[in-house]
């Protein structure tokens, strides 16, 4: 898919305050520092569309780009941010979650995974809170610049392992890297395809009204 525009539409931490949810969206999560907003500037090839920071915690809210004039896509705050309170990661939980749970055109979550790790507690939870929820996912493996081919191809293979102790078939996912922009066209191909189901049903939808 070709990115022609991708503009900065809001920032929120209110889910009732959100753009109206009339296009497909998809929203980036992931721990934090794993390279979500620079994913996002990858993607869409602008380098400060989303701010990215070496420090932990740099996205705090919903940030909400439209793209093609067609899709949303979602730069959230990261997770498992040692530095935040307890209190601070309580009000995180409560606002995601509430955002995941409650965006009726939330089309697929990308849950964002650091390719140089083995797989971590954290977000093996979170896949298999959003599983629990039957909020559709893809994974994507980042900084693979950072790291040998086999080394990135054995760490994704470990975590698709220990998904499988939950889920009986492991979602698809996608090698990238922010650096070099690999993985990128993929994750795109993705996306457009369930674009394409979703304006098929909204012509089908309309279509029974008439
Ligand atoms: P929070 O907003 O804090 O949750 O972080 P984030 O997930 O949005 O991460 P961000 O995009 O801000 O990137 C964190 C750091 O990792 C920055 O220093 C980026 O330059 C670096 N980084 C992100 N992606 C890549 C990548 O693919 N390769 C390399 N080498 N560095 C990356
Ligand atoms: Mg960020």
């Amino acid at each position: 898919m070709l990115i022609k525009t991708a503009v900065f539409i809001c920032s929120n931490t209110r889910v009732d305050q959100l753009p109206k949810p009339s296009l497909p969206e998809y929203a980036f999560i992931g721990r934090s520092n794993v390279g979500k907003s620079s994913l996002i500037n990858a993607l869409t090839g602008k380098r400060s569309l989303a701010k990215t920071s070496q420090t932990p915690g740099k996205t705090q809210v919903i940030n909400h780009f439209l793209i093609n004039d067609d899709w949303y896509l979602v730069d959230l705050p990261g997770y498992g941010f040692a530095k935040t309170s307890k209190s601070n990661r309580a009000a995180w939980e409560k606002f995601i979650r509430r955002y995941l749970l409650m965006r009726e055109n939330l089309q697929c979550v990308f849950v964002l995974v650091d390719s140089r790790h083995g797989p971590q507690q954290i977000d093996l939870d979170f896949c298999c809170w959003l599983g629990g929820q039957r909020i559709p996912f893809m994974l994507v493996f980042t900084k693979a610049d950072k790291l040998s081919q086999a080394g990135s191809a054995a760490n994704i293979k470990k975590f698709r392992q220990a998904l499988l102790q939950w889920f009986e078939t492991v979602p698809p996912h996608f090698l990238t890297s922010a650096e070099t922009r690999m993985g990128g066209e993929p994750l795109l191909m993705a996306i457009d395809e369930i674009n394409r189901n979703f304006n098929e049903q909204q012509i089908n939808a309309l279509d029974n009204d008439l």
